[in-house]
């Protein structure tokens, strides 16, 4: 057999029942392997599934014999045989081995049970392989097609942002600094000051691409590297845009608990779930979660940000997304527009998952003219010599806009109800840690 030339057959196929009564050639990885007296069975999984084969001392070679018996997990492997189903199977068929050849052999595989959290995080690009990662990173892979899918239905353009700037876009506290040939520059907090550059040509346009935040804390919730999703559009106000991210994630949580219902539920999701959720959001101003929150004798005022434990009891009994609306501007990004309504305020949501998972969005409608920019950049005594072409924005054409910011890894976690963020990306990069 031949790896790259022979005709193989998706494990996930045969477990449809497509293959039924006939010979198949499978290749993949030992997922399991066990031999009594001249009989042995090996179990290989490939990205579709993994099916059981039958492999008999005296039916094949000596070769094939080898091939099926010194063998370690892991290792990669091809099989020919003839399928058939059989109800003690785990996945209700097993191959009957004519023919059984290694690719590589390899070493014996150093993932065995009960390993500690650290040492799994040490050979990530392993563990990787185990049935938990791979079924989280193809929901994850879904999630976001999803989210594509409806913004390109919506008539939006996918571009890029550059990853190095010299535009500090969440304030200077996360900024990972670096050396650009002689010069500061930074890794990107957020792609939106971009984005908002690419609406004058695009009018509705995202990017995804990872942001840095240099987080010097250690939470569940935290990475210092993340998949960032964010749509800009011209032409719209924060009602507007509020409504936007409800749709889209009314659709993505219908798609997936449609489309992925055995993923969801092999990671012990309930599909329905994501079914219940639904629109309109509640919207929960800040002045009054404030209210609430001295109620329950949280030290908060006016004007201070909400921390972890605040946003825990603001969503521990919800089982919807929650908006928190109109923050004291004091504490909030340079860019967000003031509510004329409501002065002191800006235009601005945070879209708090259920059950304390987390901000999913933060959003806004932007100062989209000049005189307040320049007014608000000096109330936060900021340079506007740093943002010199975000400020042109203001003078050529400017038009009002909004848009928000989603963290992929955060969002998966809480669609699969997952204990901590670090499962939601293939490597992880926290406080400690930035290998393998
Ligand atoms: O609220 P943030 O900081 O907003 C922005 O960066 C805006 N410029 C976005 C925009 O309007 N285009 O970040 C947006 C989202 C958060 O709601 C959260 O989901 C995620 O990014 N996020 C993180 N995810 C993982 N690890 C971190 N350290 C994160 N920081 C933010
Ligand atoms: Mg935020």
């Amino acid at each position: 057999m031949d790896p790259l030339k022979d005709k193989f057959v998706p494990i996930g196929e045969i477990l449809q029942g497509g293959h039924t009564g006939k010979n198949v050639k499978i290749r993949g990885w030992v997922y399991r392997q066990r031999t009594s007296g001249g009989l042995a069975f090996v179990v290989i999984r490939d990205s579709s599934g993994v099916v059981q084969c039958a492999v008999k001392k005296d039916a094949v070679g000596e070769d094939a014999w080898k091939a099926a018996t010194e063998i370690f997990l892991e290792s990669s492997i091809m099989l020919e045989g003839k399928v058939r189903e059989d109800k003690r199977a785990p996945g209700g068929f097993e191959i009957s081995g004519t023919h059984a050849q290694l690719i590589s052999k390899g070493e014996a595989f150093p993932i065995a049970k009960d390993q500690s959290v650290e040492f799994l995080l040490d050979v990530r690009h392993l563990w990787l392989r185990s049935q938990k990662l791979s079924q989280i990173m193809k929901f994850r892979d879904y999630t976001v097609r999803c989210m594509r899918d409806f913004l390109f239905e919506k008539g939006f353009f996918e571009s890029s942002p550059p990853i190095i700037t010299k535009s500090a876009c969440e304030g200077g506290s996360t900024l990972f600094e670096m050396d650009y040939f002689g010069e500061k520059a930074y890794l990107s907090q957020s792609g939106q000051l971009y984005s908002e550059a690419l609406i004058a040509g695009l009018e509705k346009v995202f990017i995804l691409a990872p942001s840095f935040r240099a987080e010097p804390s250690r939470t569940v919730k935290h990475l210092a590297e993340y998949w960032h999703l964010e749509p800009e559009m011209a032409f719209y106000n924060q009602k507007m845009n509020m409504e936007l991210q409800e749709d889209m994630m009314v659709n993505l949580c219908h798609r997936l608990a449609k489309e992925q219902e055995e993923l969801l539920t092999a990671l012990g999701r309930n599909p329905k779930d994501l079914l219940a959720i639904k629109a309109p959001f509640e919207r929960l101003d800040y002045g009054k979660a404030i209210e609430m929150l001295q109620a329950k004798d949280f030290k908060i005022e006016f004007g201070q940000d909400v921390g972890a434990d605040e946003e825990f009891e603001l969503t521990k009994d919800k089982s919807q997304p929650v908006f928190l609306c109109n923050h004291a501007k004091e504490f909030k990004a340079f860019y967000m527009r003031e509510d004329p309504n409501k002065p002191g305020t800006v235009l601005s949501a945070d879209l708090l998952a259920p059950h304390g998972h987390g901000e999913l969005i933060g959003g806004s409608e932007r100062i989209w003219e000049y005189d307040e920019l320049m007014m608000r950049m000096k109330e936060q005594k900021m340079n506007p010599k740093d943002y010199g072409w975000y400020i042109d924005l203001r003078k050529y054409g400017s038009v009002p806009h909004s848009g928000f910011g989603l963290g992929v890894e955060r969002l998966v976690k809480w669609l699969l109800n997952l204990d901590h963020i670090r499962d939601c990306i293939p490597f992880p990069r926290t406080i400690n840690r930035a290998y393998p």
